[in-house]
């Protein structure tokens, strides 16, 4: 969670009021509810997200996967090295 934070502080800077983020490390969430303490729309929750059933199911509107766009952008990132490794 602590680069996908960056994430959560954009979408407030976009307009965001209310972003739920979790992490199963409680070291991983006091660091980031530490950082972003002046940040009232963020809030944080030490969870397993394989047992999401503490929400009711239409507590959300949309939920992002940090895990997901990762590999995305690790794959645009490797294509652009590819790309250049073969241009030299
Ligand atoms: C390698 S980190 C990357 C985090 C994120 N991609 C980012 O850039 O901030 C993976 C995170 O997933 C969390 N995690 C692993 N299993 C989890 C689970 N079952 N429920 C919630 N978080 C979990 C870890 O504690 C860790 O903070």
């Amino acid at each position: 969670m602590l680069q996908g934070a960056v994430i959560s502080e954009d979408m407030v800077k976009d307009g965001y009021e209310d972003i739920m983020n979790i992490d199963i490390s409680s070291v991983a969430i006091e660091l980031m509810r530490t950082k972003y303490e002046h940040f009232p729309q963020l809030k944080y929750l030490q969870m397993d997200f394989r047992d999401m059933s503490f929400f009711s199911d239409d507590t959300f509107d949309c939920i992002i996967d940090k895990g997901t766009l990762d590999s995305l952008m690790v794959w645009k990132v490797s294509c652009c090295f590819i790309a250049i490794t073969l241009l030299i």
